[in-house]
């Protein structure tokens, strides 16, 4: 892989220092693609992004976790990446990496970048030469080739499926024209999995992360950070249950011991450096428990909530999976994690519209005003919490999944897979509105790789500032709120308070947090001042307060 001597200068870190900065962060996750767009090209870029960074410092996040933005024929978006040193030319240069990194910290905002371990792209330049070197080639060995079964190796190696549907493994043509040996893909086909068995991938990915360290970055969200590792022999999985990534058994290929110890070796990388800089690992695990293990004092910072962000809006529900959260993380120290929405779900608006227990990936637009009602709620909620909260692009506009894309504009490869879980991804990734007019809504001055709903006009940010009540407005009261309250995002605790059924109540310090998730108003304790409703709540008198249904309050008691 090419060591490119045209990498900018290092930059460094001169954010505020504040200690343990990231335990009570909150991190907004941009998808450059649909952020801004500054050359008309209908997709977004770095420089957009750069363009609008005063509008999360004034928004009030700590940091921004960029999806991938390297150099990548694009067939996951990104999450494919050719040369893991090089920006894409769709998204820019390294000079614009290195002034969104500079602008940032002077803005006071830490920047994440999003690395990809578990795979690369099948043009990234390992890959290429394995297939092209033919059989026997070292460089196969980086990956994980194998020979097919049946008598003409006809058959895939294992019964592994793809996460994106149909067989983990695609067999090679060989430069010769004969049919070759298969090669493991967890994700497309086109996204061939690293053998992180051997030594050279490792240390290739020590370097990416010095290489982006010395770029001036202030942590990693890492991609896939559960399946590195796979079982000794590649075992089938037979008749168990092929690849759900929530509340299943460890897979062979997934949550394997092994990983833990790459990320012990990264994290004395990233120690080496000043600034506090930090690891968030995407790691589908079977219980919170074994999320817990990736955020062990030696190992990653944090890990993402998804546990949290499978439950359904139901006060029952939820406080189970806080409670089993905080006690899963307090013995590991770690800060707990909480996120609603991702580049990979159905938008929280839109979840919360629908019935419970349709998953993750829908296609009903349900009732819009229940869901929006319910997603400022469950927003307020969320960010009551005591840790780090993850915040994703539009949420803030309180916009809805557009279910209604055409198939000939999709462009998630799990869509074209027919079984993969998650083909609906192309419905939370519409470029954002940030004006009522103009082309793609201010999103850039051409078009937009998605189409963008008519209605989202009203929408937009220019349509929400200083709109009373808009939830542009309820993101910037709460992030402000928790900036000056240091009960909020603190410790790791929450003390329960009686309340009615449907209803979650809880004291922090000098603050109280009520959420009514049921369909009824209620009437709960004046706890003392408000700080900020999700809705219009009515004081009744010094005792009492109305509280509407769907709705979360923070009050402070003084
Ligand atoms: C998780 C990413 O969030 C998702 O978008 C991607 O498709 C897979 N990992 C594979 O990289």
């Amino acid at each position: 892989m090419s060591q490119h001597s045209t990498a900018p200068a290092p930059t460094s870190t001169n954010v505020t220092a504040t200690p343990d900065w990231w335990r009570d962060a909150v991190i907004y996750q941009v998808y450059p693609r649909s952020f801004a767009d500054s050359n008309a090209d209908g997709m977004g870029d770095l420089e957009g992004v750069r363009s609008r960074l005063p509008y999360l410092r004034d928004l009030g996040v700590d940091a921004v976790w960029l999806s991938p933005f390297y150099a990548s024929p694009q067939a996951d978006a990104g999450y494919d990446v050719a040369d893991y040193r090089e920006v894409d030319p769709m998204f820019g240069s390294l000079l614009d990496a290195d002034a969104l990194i500079r602008d940032a910290h002077e803005l006071n905002l830490r920047i994440i970048v999003d690395l990809v371990p578990n795979h690369s792209s099948d043009q990234h330049e390992w890959f290429k030469r394995a297939v092209a070197e033919g059989p026997g080639s070292p460089l196969r060995d980086r990956y994980h080739f194998r020979p097919g079964k049946g008598a003409t190796g006809e058959l895939p190696p294992n019964d592994w499926e793809s996460v994106f549907g149909g067989p983990a493994w695609t067999r090679i043509t060989e430069p010769d024209g004969t049919p070759g040996d298969w090669y493991l893909h967890l994700f497309a086909p086109e996204q061939p999995d690293f053998n992180w068995e051997h030594p050279a991938v490792g240390d290739e990915f020590r370097s990416v992360l010095r290489f982006w360290l010395d770029m001036g970055v202030d942590g990693f969200r890492i991609d896939v950070a559960h399946g590195l590792v796979k079982a000794e022999g590649l075992p089938d999985l037979g008749t168990h249950d092929q690849v759900k990534l929530l509340g299943n058994d460890v897979m062979p290929f997934f949550d394997q011991d092994g990983v833990h110890e790459i990320y012990r070796e990264w994290r004395l990388v990233l120690d080496e450096y000043a600034g506090e800089r930090i690891f968030v690992a995407e790691a589908w695990t079977p219980t919170i428990e074994r999320t817990a293990n990736y955020v062990r004092p030696d190992e990653l910072h944090q890990a993402f909530n998804f546990q949290y962000l499978a439950t359904y809006w139901d006060a029952t529900e939820l406080r189970s999976v806080i409670d089993r959260t905080l006690d899963a993380m307090r013995p590991v120290a770690a800060p707990a994690t909480w996120v609603l929405s991702n580049h990979d779900v159905t938008r929280h608006a839109t979840r919360f519209a629908n019935e419970p227990g349709l998953g993750t990936q829908l296609r009903l637009a349900g009732d819009r005003a229940l869901g929006l009602r319910r997603a400022r709620a469950a927003t307020l909620l969320m960010l009551a919490l005591p840790g780090s909260a993850y915040v994703y692009q539009g949420e803030e506009l309180g916009l809805p999944d557009v279910v209604d894309l055409s198939d000939e504009v999709r462009q998630d490869p799990a869509y074209f897979r027919g079984a993969g879980q998650d083909g609906f991804r192309d419905g939370c990734r519409v470029p954002i509105p940030w004006t009522r007019e103009g082309s793609s809504y201010g999103f850039g001055a051409g078009g937009s790789w998605l189409p963008q709903p008519a209605e989202w006009a009203e929408l937009s940010v220019e349509a929400q500032t200083g709109a009373s009540g808009s939830t542009l407005e309820l993101y910037r009261t709460a992030l402000t709120a928790r900036r000056v309250q240091p009960d909020l995002g603190a410790g790791d605790s929450v003390e329960w308070l009686t309340a009615p059924e449907g209803v979650l109540a809880f004291r922090r310090g000098r603050f109280v947090c009520v959420a009514n998730t049921g369909g009824e108003a209620v009437t709960i304790p004046a706890y003392g001042e408000v700080l900020v409703a999700s809705g219009e709540l009515t004081v009744v008198d010094a005792e009492e307060a109305k509280l509407p249904a769907d709705t979360t309050v923070w009050w402070t008691t003084g």
